[in-house]
């Protein structure tokens, strides 16, 4: 079997934990974490990093910064992971779900554009396959209004838009290091703030409500509760697994990006002839091939694929089940009208297996099953 993903360990994650558990230091906001989070700050020149446990729990650290209250709507794309809702959701959010485009799942700028009313605070958008929305676009639809923008960047590491990363457009980025990412922690995130005037707040909200990050730089003499927060840093021993991968960036990336143009030649022939979709290619907007997708003609052919792809040893998945139709959504919110294309990559969309282990032959005999599949 040809298994969906398989981390990739680089072979010194556990020479740092060791260092980590040798220093003593095992808690969060320690060395391997400050390293981290610089080696970050430096090479995306973002303005600050915080790790935490999950992209989740940086989603939560961001609804909490951009001060959500109820009845302030926030407008985030159905077609996403339901994290990007439930942390807004968490703070009373109202939900006001976005359309993605025809083409390729990330959000309708122009649906975007007809949603904004007077009461949105924010909007959240999903770099989906860590290939970049249309910034441009985006920015100056928020820019003009003074909405606060929040990039869930969680597929994203390493992914540009016109040259400059994804994660530095937004007032706040979260950043997921789940072992199915690109770059891995077992479970790991991170807040990536962008916006100097939040900077302060972050570091309290991350520390658990207190003072401590300006405490330990010897700022105030003692540390004590001075706003809500919670316990959303990540110990060393995670940070150090993190770093371990960070220095093997540019190999995972360059292995990544070959494979995925590796089914993307094999698979282009179909696309030419009209069978299937890929995703689509845009030289100024260069993703990390995170994700190799193809979108089959319905519902009924995708699933005869998956069929196809695991009597044949290889295990494909879809993903996302659009969350304007989820049975939890639903019961908060019976009138929500349909999404077409959000519901349309619900029902097609197609995720190939694709890991920095994953060799040519493997992706060979996978492109040649899709290819036997549409010619039976
Ligand atoms: C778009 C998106 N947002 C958020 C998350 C949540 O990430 P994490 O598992 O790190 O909390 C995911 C997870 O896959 C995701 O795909």
């Amino acid at each position: 079997m040809i298994g969906f993903n398989k981390p990739y360990l680089t072979g010194t994650e556990f020479k740092y934990i060791e260092q980590a558990i040798a220093l003593q230091n095992i808690s969060g906001n320690g060395v391997f974490t400050k390293k981290c989070q610089s080696f970050f700050e430096k090479k995306y020149n973002f303005s600050k990093c915080l790790l935490t446990h999950s992209a989740t729990a940086a989603l939560e650290m961001a609804a909490i910064l951009a001060d959500i209250k109820p009845g302030d709507e926030v407008i985030l794309p159905s077609y996403t992971f339901v994290s990007t809702a439930n942390a807004f959701l968490l703070r009373g959010a109202t939900l006001i779900f976005c359309d993605s485009n025809e083409n390729d799942p990330n959000i309708d700028v122009s649906h975007l554009k007809s949603l904004i009313t007077g009461k949105t605070k924010a909007v959240v958008i999903v770099h989906y396959a860590g290939v970049g929305c249309d910034m441009d676009a985006i920015l100056s639809l928020v820019n003009e209004r003074n909405i606060l923008l929040i990039e869930d960047a969680a597929q994203a590491i390493d992914s540009y838009y016109k040259k400059r990363p994804l994660g530095s457009f937004g007032h706040f980025a979260a950043f997921s290091f789940h072992e199915t990412k690109n770059l891995i922690s077992g479970e790991g995130g991170m807040l990536v703030i962008n916006d100097n005037r939040f900077i302060q707040r972050a570091e309290i909200i991350w520390e658990k409500g207190t003072n401590r990050a300006s405490f330990y730089r010897k700022e105030v003499s003692k540390y004590c509760w001075v706003d809500i927060g919670s316990s959303f840093l990540p110990s060393e021993l995670t940070a150090a697994f993190l770093f371990a991968q960070l220095e093997a960036l540019d190999l995972i990336q360059q292995r990544r990006r070959d494979l995925w143009n590796l089914y993307y030649k094999l698979l282009y022939p179909l696309k030419e002839a009209g069978k299937i979709k890929l995703p689509p290619i845009d030289i100024e907007n260069y993703g990390n091939a995170h994700i190799f997708y193809t979108i089959t003609e319905n519902i009924s052919q995708r699933d005869a694929l998956l069929l196809h792809l695991e009597q044949n040893g290889v295990q494909a998945i879809f993903h996302y089940l659009a969350l304007h139709k989820s049975p939890y959504f639903q019961s908060i919110n019976s009138l929500q009208p349909s999404l077409r294309n959000a519901e349309h990559f619900e029902e097609t969309l197609i995720r190939l297996p694709l890991y920095y282990e994953l060799t040519e032959n493997q992706i060979i005999y996978i492109s040649n099953q899709i290819i036997q599949f549409y010619n039976r």
